[in-house]
């Protein structure tokens, strides 16, 4: 079978490493994925953003089964377009991709079917925006509509603040369309948890729960980043919070895409913070998160391109899904001074291969057969043990034998899950 993975980053290589398991995937094809990617798949130079050319390539090398993992190609339609060209994917179509791409709907979606999230209103005037930001409660959350590479939310812990990021949401339009309409929401507190699901659009299977690190600093301090370390599963993640999830989140979400006529088949990322009054959506996204699939897939026993086939063919109900109860640790390591500014080009040596731990290739190249970095987060070691404990120590002495001189880590993944499992 040929598959083709649409995508070039750590959650790619994860997904590629999963599927690769299984020996009917005899070729896989990565577009247009990285130097590191290149070791366990055949990459392509075709943008994840190139619809016609993804389905050109499909079609010219009679490709089976198409997964298509990053936000943007998802929202454009690459999942429409393959299948329309006769081609199974795994992956929501545009019509079910907004729930990411779209924060009003994704709100109005919640007050519609009363799915438990923060108080919010929606602006598409700024004049009338920065009036409410006058009376609102402070702290507040300030949300850009559309994508903005994972940029597009401040939370605003003055007046100030808010009124800066409303200006350079609607005003400057920093992030272009995306800044058409802003939605400002009632500020949450409490741990954040993501699950991740698999669903076919009728029946959804949560995957392990996670946690993401996406402060780029130790104690999350500094800049946002698109994720600096997770951690699986989330000590904050009990099985009394999954049953209430399951309930008041997870199905009812799923059936309100299907009543809405947007049926969601694929991977749907529950961001989730559980307050003092339940769990609430923080966010959903409508594809593998990044690096949370760098923990949730090595701890995934059940063959993933077995359940991904159940997903395109609406068998997820008759279908095992089965995760090990071990924890995993995953430690990003970045170019010195991500998210900001960074250098590239600068040379890796890769450890040799350990049993239990897994490196995955974010964003490095290969120059004269020697791997180079090539953007802000380059690798995400991760280790599985059978304790959270042991899990981020094994990260930690892992990445320690990255020989990687321009990369940083934080000191600090896991932390706050290994205190929380102390507190219980
Ligand atoms: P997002 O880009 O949607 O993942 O949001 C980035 C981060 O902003 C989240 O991970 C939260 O930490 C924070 N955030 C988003 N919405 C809220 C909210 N309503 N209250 C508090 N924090 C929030
Ligand atoms: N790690 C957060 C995301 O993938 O959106």
């Amino acid at each position: 079978m040929k598959i083709l993975v649409v995508g070039g980053g750590g959650r790619e290589h994860a997904i590629i490493k999963a599927i690769k398991k299984n020996p009917r995937a005899e070729k896989i094809y990565a577009l247009p994925g990285n130097g590191g990617i290149a070791a366990d798949a055949e990459c392509v130079p075709i943008d994840a953003k190139d619809i016609p050319g993804i389905v050109r390539f499909a079609i010219k090398n009679h490709v089976d089964y198409a997964i298509v993992a990053p936000d943007d190609p998802l929202a454009l339609g690459a999942v429409d377009a393959l299948e329309d060209a006769g081609v199974p994917c795994f992956g929501p179509r545009k019509s079910a991709a907004i729930i990411e791409s779209s924060k009003v709907f994704a709100k109005e979606l919640m007050h519609k079917y009363g799915i438990p999230t923060a108080a919010y209103q929606v602006f598409t005037d700024m004049d009338k925006a920065m009036e409410y930001i006058e009376t609102c409660p402070i702290p507040t959350v300030v949300k850009a509509d559309g994508l903005a590479l994972g940029k597009g939310v401040t939370v605003a812990m003055t007046r100030e603040e808010a009124r800066d990021a409303v200006k350079s949401i609607m005003g400057d339009r920093v992030f272009g369309d995306s800044g058409a309409s802003i939605v400002i929401e009632e500020y949450l507190e409490g741990p954040e948890v993501s699950v991740l699901s698999f669903t076919d659009g009728t029946t959804v299977v949560p995957m392990v729960s996670s946690m993401d690190h996406k402060r780029a600093g130790d104690n999350d301090t500094g800049p946002n980043t698109g994720g600096m370390g997770t951690v699986a599963p989330n000590p904050y993640y009990t099985p009394q919070v999954a049953k209430e999830c399951m309930e008041r989140i997870f199905l009812p979400t799923i059936n309100a895409m299907r009543e809405e006529g947007r049926p969601f088949k694929g991977c749907l990322y529950f961001g989730l913070m559980i307050t003092k009054d339940g769990p609430k959506v923080i966010e959903y996204n409508c594809r593998f998160g990044d690096p949370e699939t760098q923990v949730v897939l090595p701890l995934l026993e059940s063959d993933l391109l077995r359940v991904m086939w159940a997903v395109t063919d609406c068998r997820l109900g008759e279908t095992e899904v089965k995760f090990s109860d071990k924890s995993a640790c995953c430690v990003v390591l970045a170019s010195k001074g991500y998210p900001v500014k960074y250098e590239s080009g600068c040379p890796i040596t890769l450890p040799a291969p350990e049993a239990n731990r897994e490196i995955y290739v974010a964003g490095a190249e290969e120059r004269d057969g020697k791997l180079c970095s090539h953007g802000g987060r380059v690798l995400g070691v991760t280790a599985i043990e059978d304790t959270l404990e042991k899990a981020v120590a094994g990260a930690y002495d892992y990445a320690a034998k990255v020989k990687f001189e321009n990369g940083f880590c934080r000191s600090d993944i896991g932390g706050r899950a290994l205190a929380a499992l102390k507190e219980e």
